[in-house]
């Protein structure tokens, strides 16, 4: 895999390989202000939940070099604020805008807060959040490549990849984890419509790696499982609620669906960083509403007549009970959730789960 998420302390510019315009072409998109990576964040240059939080640790770097002058607290607090609101569903981007945060009160309570020593606590600390987040993906793929046999398909939805965390992936780090312990796995990658997260995304980087991959339609899903086709099926998540209810990319609960219906293992991927403790169930999980372009055209091509209303609901909720197990850097958890989930943040002393 190539970098993707690349901080250039000399230019203090981040490089985004722009996902817009994979497979076709590999073109950086370079953030030199806050602003520049909401709008990375915003229109899906950079995306999957891990990676917009590692993007959002640079982005409170660069809010804090845009913000000088004797003012320059108040001005990097809005500039914060508004990048944690920059997409709703997504939890990564609120932890590591608050792990961010968290590292501005550590320096406060030592007295030492001027714009010199928050610059290098946040350069320090975004590094950090960058290379845990591989180290925990390899956890996370070391655990859930335990669960596959050799021989397996493995069915997916969307892009929980390398290129939706700083590297490895989750849903596709249990796949690596898998293959790098010698098994055969086959992917079959959901195309995930509208923004075609599986065709363009998935497809391309597990071809980079030499790990067969196929390409279905969204609406074959029923048909591949009938047929005997996918051993088991492994999505990432963008939010967890605290009793196990999931959200990640729409349509992956009527993956679940069918996944019960015919008798085939459902796994969520994701750090514990996805978990949001402060979110009882799902019912409470915002879901992100996105331009009604992406479902009208594909490319320049409108699809839809013109003046028809759209849906374009980005997420939903696959419910607790539809899920055979949460890989985590902890380990795999196991229903009831809400007892499981505790008890790998406890485990994982070190990371104490910030509040929101
Ligand atoms: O809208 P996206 O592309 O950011 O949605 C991404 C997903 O739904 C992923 O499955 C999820 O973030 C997990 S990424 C490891």
């Amino acid at each position: 895999m190539v970098d993707h998420i690349c901080f250039d302390v000399e230019k203090c510019e981040l490089h985004l390989l722009d996902q817009r315009f994979l497979p076709e072409r590999e073109e950086y998109f370079i953030c030199r202000s806050v602003n520049d990576i909401i709008e990375a964040l915003q229109t899906m240059v950079v995306r999957g939940a891990p990676a917009i939080g590692v993007t959002a640790a640079w982005g409170c770097v660069l809010a804090l070099l845009d913000a000088n002058g004797s003012s320059w607290m108040p001005h990097l607090e809005a500039a914060l604020e508004n990048l944690a609101n920059a997409r709703p569903t997504a939890i990564n981007l609120r932890w590591a805008v608050a792990r961010m945060r968290a590292c501005q009160q550590q320096l406060k309570n030592k007295g030492n807060v001027d714009h010199d020593a928050l610059l290098s606590a946040f350069l320090a600390e975004a590094a950090t959040i960058q290379r845990e987040d591989v180290e925990i993906c390899r956890a996370i793929g070391h655990h859930g490549g335990a669960l596959l046999h050799d021989g397996d398909t493995v069915l997916t939805h969307c892009n929980a990849g390398a290129l939706a965390t700083a590297g490895y992936g989750t849903a596709l780090g249990v796949v690596r984890g898998a293959v790098d312990a010698g098994k055969h796995i086959c992917v079959i990658a959901d195309e995930t419509r509208p923004f075609l997260q599986g065709a363009r995304l998935t497809a391309w980087e597990l071809q980079k790696d030499h790990i067969p991959v196929t390409v279905a339609c969204d609406n074959a899903c029923a048909l591949l499982m009938g047929k005997g086709l996918v051993q088991c099926v492994v999505v990432g998540a963008d939010r967890i609620a605290a009793n196990g209810d999931t959200a990640n990319k729409i349509g992956t609960c009527g993956v679940a669906l069918l996944a019960r219906h015919f008798n085939l293992p459902f796994y969520v991927a994701a750090p514990l960083s996805t978990i949001d403790l402060s979110t009882s169930d799902g019912s409470s999980i915002p879901i992100e509403q996105r331009p009604e372009r992406e479902v009208t055209h594909v490319g320049q091509v409108r699809i839809c007549p013109e003046g028809v209303p759209v849906y374009n609901y980005a997420f939903d909720v696959t419910p607790a009970d539809y899920i055979s197990g949460i890989v985590t850097e902890m380990g795999v958890l196991r229903y009831p959730y809400t007892t499981s989930i505790r008890a790998a943040f406890r485990a994982k002393t070190t990371m104490t789960p910030p509040a929101f």
